[in-house]
């Protein structure tokens, strides 16, 4: 989708369609108000009949209004709040999208800028509805032999009477169009099978991108060369599998080489059986998703590098199939970790923990000025914060606070979750330095207590999500992309801030 902007009287704007939003007070105002005294009253009329009141959600296609240059205008309604809040103004987007993915025209024009959002300003807003657009018109059918119908909608322009308004709308698209690239990057990759989405698959992706970048680098750590750096943890969860594991890191210089680089890590299982602890049957088709976390990494990077963003990222993904064989890890092995600590696996289900803590003592020798890792770690995250909000944890109040708040401004939110050293105790293990589980209590805490031991020297936050990173059964089955805004809005901080 083609996004651009427009300015000048809304009567002259010529476009297959006129988007306009009308609210429930039963006086006209706005854009609405204007072009109703343009084409002699058949708004209101529309409204005095019935047509339409102004509900959120509900639309009125109208034709050829005399004296309106646009070819239709639909009108939506708002509801009756003054300010809509972050939900009702997606909603009407959605809602915008699927009457015009479904009509006859190729362009459309909002005049969305009009409105009011709690809290938002217009390049907040105008970002938020080039993001909401993008995620309402994906489709994946890769795998289909009949092809989804493409929408008949190509171009988009948001329009501002103001021709100050110019700059800041050019820039929410730009963001806009680079968080929307990066999330459908993360959304298919979640989706592919794991038959398909293999950790070698994963590092083919990462080398196209760093071919595709300018400023980029890319290296692929095969199992031999994390063997030589003792990575006996991630290694013990591909020991059961015929595919393997992947090291995988890309970074981005965008600034001097002296900055030192945020760090991401994802976790990229590519299929979590849940090795010799079985998982049970039902839905175990969607652990394929259990790489989103690496799926999210390169979203992010996706987004940084094609917007350019004057800073260092390096990404890191911790790849591996997680199966049952006779090579498998069995319940009560020990391994040894690149960072020295010994684990007891007492459960081979937990195997996130195992793969991403070697690649947390990789990242030390990046100098890192931050580690970020993000992980489809924990069902016990979905049952504290279910699938709305992402679980946050971190040894550093003031990096897990840049991304509770990045979640706020990217309308993709996390909520924090204590690590407490009393928890810590919980992965007390009699023959090892540490167990890989805590018990049933407060697993997403005991999870992400587990990896703060492999990151004491840098400051660094958890993302789980486990939730958030995709929509169980039903028919919107599927990865969501999340929570590439939350990230992308973190790193656009710290240029801005
Ligand atoms: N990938 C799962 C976590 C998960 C579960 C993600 C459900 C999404 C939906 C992870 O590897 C796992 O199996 N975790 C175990 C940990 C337990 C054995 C301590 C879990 O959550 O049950
Ligand atoms: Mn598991
Ligand atoms: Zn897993």
């Amino acid at each position: 989708m083609e996004f651009n902007v427009k300015h000048g009287a809304a009567e002259t704007i010529k476009t297959g369609c006129l988007v306009v939003s009308i609210n429930e007070a039963r006086t006209l105002t706005g854009t609405a108000a204007h072009l109703d005294g343009i084409c002699g009253g058949q708004i209101s009329a529309a409204v005095k009949r019935g047509d339409i009141t102004g509900k959120p959600g509900q639309t009125l296609m109208l034709f050829a209004l005399p004296g309106i240059s646009a070819e239709r205008v639909l009108l939506i309604g708002s509801g009756k709040k003054p300010a809509l809040g972050d939900r009702d103004y997606r909603k009407l987007l959605q809602k915008t999208v699927a009457t015009l993915k479904d009509g006859g025209a190729t362009d459309a024009v909002l005049t969305f800028s009009e409105l009011s959002v709690q809290g938002r300003d217009l390049y907040a807003r105008t970002r938020l509805a080039v993001e909401t657009i993008r995620e309402n018109l994906y489709q994946f059918d890769q795998f289909k032999s009949k092809k989804a119908d493409k929408p008949r909608l190509k171009k988009c322009a948001l329009w501002s009477a103001d021709k100050a308004d110019a700059a800041a709308l050019k820039q929410a698209i730009a963001h806009g169009q680079a968080i929307s690239d990066g999330t459908d990057l993360t959304r298919d990759l979640g989706n592919l099978p794991g038959n398909v989405c293999t950790p070698t698959y994963l590092a083919k992706e990462a080398k196209a991108l760093a071919k595709q970048f300018k400023g980029t680098e890319v290296e692929v750590l095969e199992e031999k060369d994390m063997k030589a750096l003792g990575m006996g943890s991630l290694l013990s969860v591909s020991a059961g599998s015929a595919e393997p594991a992947k090291l995988i890191r890309l970074s981005y210089q965008g600034t001097d080489a002296s900055a030192q680089p945020h760090v991401l890590v994802g976790k990229g299982i590519t299929f979590d059986t849940g090795g010799i602890s079985l998982k049970p049957g039902s839905g175990m088709d969607e652990m394929k998703y259990d790489m989103c976390g690496a799926a999210t990494v390169l979203g992010v990077f996706k987004a940084v590098v094609s917007l350019q963003l004057p800073i260092n990222l390096t990404i890191l993904v911790a790849s591996a199939e997680n199966m049952p064989s006779g090579t498998a890890t069995k319940p009560g092995d020990i391994v040894t970790s690149m960072s020295g600590q010994t684990i007891e696996i007492l459960n081979t289900d937990a195997e996130g923990r195992l793969v991403l803590c070697d690649a947390l003592t990789y990242a030390e020798r990046f100098k890192p000025a931050s580690v970020v890792d993000i992980a489809t770690l924990t069902g016990a995250c979905i049952v504290a914060l279910g699938s709305h909000t992402t679980g946050v944890l971190g040894n550093d109040d003031v990096l897990v606070d840049q991304l509770l708040n990045a979640g706020k401004q990217a309308d993709d939110r996390g909520w924090q979750l204590p690590l407490f050293d009393e928890y810590q105790e919980q992965l007390d293990s009699p023959f090892a330095d540490i167990a890989n589980i805590g018990g049933p209590k407060a697993g997403t805490i005991t999870a992400a207590c587990f990896l703060s031991r492999f990151t004491k020297a840098y400051p660094w936050a958890h993302l789980d999500i486990a939730g958030t990173a995709w929509i169980s059964g039903g028919k919107d089955k599927g990865a969501t992309g999340r929570p590439v805004p939350l990230l992308t809005q973190y790193l656009l901080n710290q240029v801005q801030g």
